[in-house]
């Protein structure tokens, strides 16, 4: 029997021309996997018929039928977005299909800044890759992390894109802000530090909201512009780690952070390695990046149980030390013009096709088994 596959979503996902895209490039991929696949969201589900309400995308051709299927044997859960009033909602959600149902989760679940730093900190091998973060309870917390390094960064611990994102550099005695709003890129400065920070409480919502403070990693540059990595990470049919891509995201000049949503450039970093070895002679190789990245990878499922995919943001600073910025897991997965190919089978989509059957194989096989 084929395994049935539900895609979770939210329920805007499959309008949205990227969630058609990657659905049309999953649909693409099960070519080859072989397995069913649906998508639902909150409102698709039955709980007394034990029944979803589901969508099924039909590859070439773009077509959406709806129709009414059992419970899936894995979910594979990309559901992200949701409104913020909704999101208990979506976790008893989860709950209730782990615990209740006792379906498998492909990514089960989130990862936050704060709580990935926290918990990662326990596990030796990857401490040397954490930067020095704490979780900011107090204007005074940024105080000191300025005080101590000269450059950090503020973000939220639940953001993605960007775009909760600042960063303060001392230059001298003035304090320079950067962050993006409305569209665009933004620098201040300041004279002091009381200004800046009176100026930051007002900006942030330090109440609600939880923010990290973390030390601001002096990166490379590529051509004048900073650069960071995405290394995407997804899990074979043999529940092994495989790094799919290690991607150079080029900030906008100007700009301190290099989000593809916000203007970055994406690149191969194995292509540019040989140009930013001219100017940072002991920058490591691409091997290096991706092994450190799996072993990163390992330490998160010790401590967040298991994933199937990951998007890891990495930093490489000016003397060649590697680092975690942080780690996704939603992570955007469509492939890139020019250095993927958009055509053919997109081996991120037909890994966790793979991986999601293998893992209901091994369910079926060796009940309560847990190897992947
Ligand atoms: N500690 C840091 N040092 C240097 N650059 C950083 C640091 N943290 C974030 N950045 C820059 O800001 C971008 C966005 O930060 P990130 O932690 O990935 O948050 P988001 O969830 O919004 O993507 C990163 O891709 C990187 O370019
Ligand atoms: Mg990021």
């Amino acid at each position: 029997m084929k395994p049935l596959i539900g895609v979770f979503v939210n329920s805007r996902f499959l309008a949205n021309p990227k969630g058609a895209l990657f659905a049309s490039k999953l649909m693409q991929a099960n070519e080859i996997a072989g397995c069913s696949v649906c998508f639902f969201s909150p409102e698709d589900i039955d709980w007394n018929r034990r029944r979803i309400n589901a969508t099924v995308f039909c590859f070439p051709e773009g077509r959406q039928v709806r129709r009414q299927l059992p419970f899936p044997d894995i979910i594979y859960d990309r559901g992200a977005a949701f409104p913020k009033e909704r999101q208990r909602e979506v976790e008893a959600i989860r709950r209730r299909f782990k615990i209740v149902e006792k379906i498998r989760f492909v990514n089960s679940s989130k990862l936050e800044k704060w709580p990935v730093i926290e918990k990662l900190r326990q596990v030796r091998e990857v401490r040397p890759y954490l930067p020095a973060t704490l979780l900011c309870r107090h204007v005074n917390d940024i105080r000191m992390m300025l005080q101590r390094f000269g450059f950090i960064f503020i973000k939220n611990s639940a953001g993605s894109g960007g775009t909760d994102v600042l960063s303060v550099k001392r230059q001298g005695n003035r304090y320079h802000l950067f962050f993006f709003r409305k569209g665009a890129h933004h620098r201040r400065v300041f004279s002091s530090i009381n200004e800046l920070l009176s100026e930051l409480a007002g900006m942030l919502d330090l109440k609600n909201e939880k923010y990290v403070v973390q030390q601001g990693i002096r990166l490379v540059k590529y051509r004048g512009r900073p650069l960071d990595l995405r290394v995407l990470l997804n899990k074979n049919k043999y529940g092994r780690w495989v790094a799919v891509y290690n991607q150079a995201r080029v900030a906008p000049t100007g700009a301190v952070i290099t989000n593809l949503a916000l203007g970055g450039e994406v690149m191969d970093y194995a292509a540019i390695v040989p140009d930013l070895k001219e100017r940072y002679p002991r920058i490591p190789e691409d091997k290096k990046i991706r092994e450190v990245c799996i072993v990163i990878a390992a330490a998160i499922e010790k401590m967040f149980g298991p994933f199937g995919e990951i998007g890891m943001d990495m930093a490489v600073d000016e003397r060649g030390k590697i680092w975690l910025l942080e780690a996704n897991s939603k992570p955007s997965k469509l492939p890139e013009d020019f250095i993927e190919d958009t055509r053919g089978v997109s081996p991120q989509f037909l890994m966790v096709l793979e991986y999601a059957a293998a893992l209901h194989r091994q369910r079926t096989l060796a009940p309560g088994a847990n190897k992947y």
